[in-house]
């Protein structure tokens, strides 16, 4: 900014089309120790946003900061206007966030149906109707509904996950590498269903090991490292980016165009 603009005013009005806006967010697990260093990120409604990086750079703790799991030092979280700051997942849940974490995310002693009203537990009258909506982007979840989740395959029980969440009718979904340890082809299935979550205007913020394929369908995405945002752009141009290729996709300069 040039050292003549105008002042900037002390509250900016809110965006109508931001949904999810992270400031400056300091966050970490252990008193004096921060693993998140002053990160921030938007998602604007109806976009598909990537969270890429290295291996330990804080991408699974900003989500989690995100959705009151871990301890907010300072930076502030808004969702569609409102600060929810250091407010506890179940009350998130009810402010539009929805949250996918990378394991342990279904009840495996329960069946698809009822994993899918523990995702209702705050609004069990909606549950038809938005089982019906799920539905219609699972429907392999609605023929199976029965089914224990513990005897369903990785991405089988992926899709229950995201299900669960959608449940709750979210503004914004937060994704915690979908599609880690599934196949190839699961993998595309998987991405396919989060472009799907997308277009039926779900907001999603997805962090993903596979930068590549990560990148090739978000809108805009952000390069996280050491617990800050270091690069941010539409996916196209972080593929293209020299610096981005050189530090975190290597070989990829190979295969873009
Ligand atoms: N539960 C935890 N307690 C203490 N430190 C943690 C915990 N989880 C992650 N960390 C540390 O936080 C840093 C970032 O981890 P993480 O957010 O999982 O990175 P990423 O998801 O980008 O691989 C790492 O140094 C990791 O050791
Ligand atoms: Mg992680």
């Amino acid at each position: 900014m040039s050292a003549t603009s105008a002042a900037p005013s002390a509250q900016p009005a809110f965006d109508g089309d931001s949904v999810v806006k992270v400031t400056d967010l300091v966050a970490g697990y252990i008193p004096g120790v921060n693993i998140l260093n002053g990160c921030s990120i938007e998602a604007r409604k109806g976009e598909l946003i990537g969270i890429i990086g290295p291996n330990g750079a804080g991408k699974s703790t900003l989500l989690k900061a995100m959705f009151g799991l871990v301890k907010v030092h300072s930076g502030s979280v808004v969702v569609r206007g409102q600060d929810i700051t250091g407010l506890k997942a179940n009350k998130l849940v009810s402010k539009g966030v929805g949250f996918v974490p990378q394991n342990n995310n279904v009840f495996a002693a329960l069946t698809i149906e009822e994993n899918l009203q523990m995702g209702m537990f705050q609004r069990p009258k909606d549950f038809a109707k938005r089982f019906d909506f799920v539905s219609e982007l699972f429907p392999e979840l609605a023929k199976r509904r029965a089914q224990r989740a513990g005897s369903l395959s990785g991405g089988e029980r992926q899709m229950v996950a995201m299900g669960r969440a959608l449940m709750m009718d979210p503004a914004v979904l937060l994704l915690d590498e979908p599609s880690a340890g599934l196949s190839p082809v699961k993998q595309d299935e998987t991405f396919l269903r989060v472009h799907e979550i997308n277009r039926a205007g779900v907001s999603v913020i997805m962090v993903e090991q596979n930068a590549r394929r990560c990148l090739q369908i978000c809108d805009r995405a952000y390069v996280l490292d050491q617990g800050k945002d270091a690069y941010t752009g539409t996916g196209r141009e972080l593929m293209k980016d020299p610096k981005v290729i050189q530090l975190y996709l290597g070989t990829l300069a190979d295969t873009v165009e």
